[in-house]
């Protein structure tokens, strides 16, 4: 298993807009594997390659159905929402932010266009947590986390206390 650190808000290559990949070769293939060792090992159900610090668009999602099954995983390289639609509310959460989950608004049901690993293009249409799950990848490609989203309240309070805790490290 290879495994690397998640980076954690506000660390600022969570918010650089990644880079397209364009080259597919056996170093984006061990990146890959790295990045799945790291989203079980969390463990998550998505992770995007910025928040290992690699800022290039690429992200790893979940998608064993629940009871135990086998792990599977998906691969989308430079992914893009072509379509939207209707609206779901859900609660999130982020590796890359500790100790808070929230509810976001998001698309109730989305179109993904996509690379996969051997950098053929591919469309995915998919909805209800699922989409929930790519569109919250999908924003980290774009420096964009959950806590946007939150009332300017709610993300201050948010700050306030990770700074509190960072100073506490010191
Ligand atoms: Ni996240």
């Amino acid at each position: 298993m290879n495994l690397r650190t998640i980076l954690t808000f506000p660390n600022p290559v969570l918010r650089q807009k990644a880079k397209e990949i364009s080259v597919f070769d056996d170093s984006l293939q061990s990146l890959i594997s790295t990045m799945i060792d790291t989203m079980y090992d969390a463990p998550g159900v998505g992770l995007a390659a910025p928040q290992i610090g690699e800022s290039v668009q690429l992200i790893v999602v979940d998608i064993s159905k629940e009871d135990g099954e086998e792990q599977k995983s998906m691969v989308m390289i430079n992914p893009t929402i072509t379509e939207k639609e209707g609206k779901q509310v859900d609660e999130e959460g982020c590796l890359s932010v500790l100790d808070l989950t929230a509810s976001v608004k998001r698309s109730k049901k989305v179109t993904v266009c996509y690379q996969d690993i051997t950098g053929e293009k591919q469309e995915l249409t998919t909805e209800d947590r699922f989409a929930v799950v790519l569109q919250h990848e999908i924003d980290h490609l774009n420096g964009i986390l959950f806590i946007d989203y939150l009332s300017t309240l709610k993300r201050s309070l948010y700050k306030k206390k990770i700074k509190k805790t960072l100073a506490a490290k010191k």
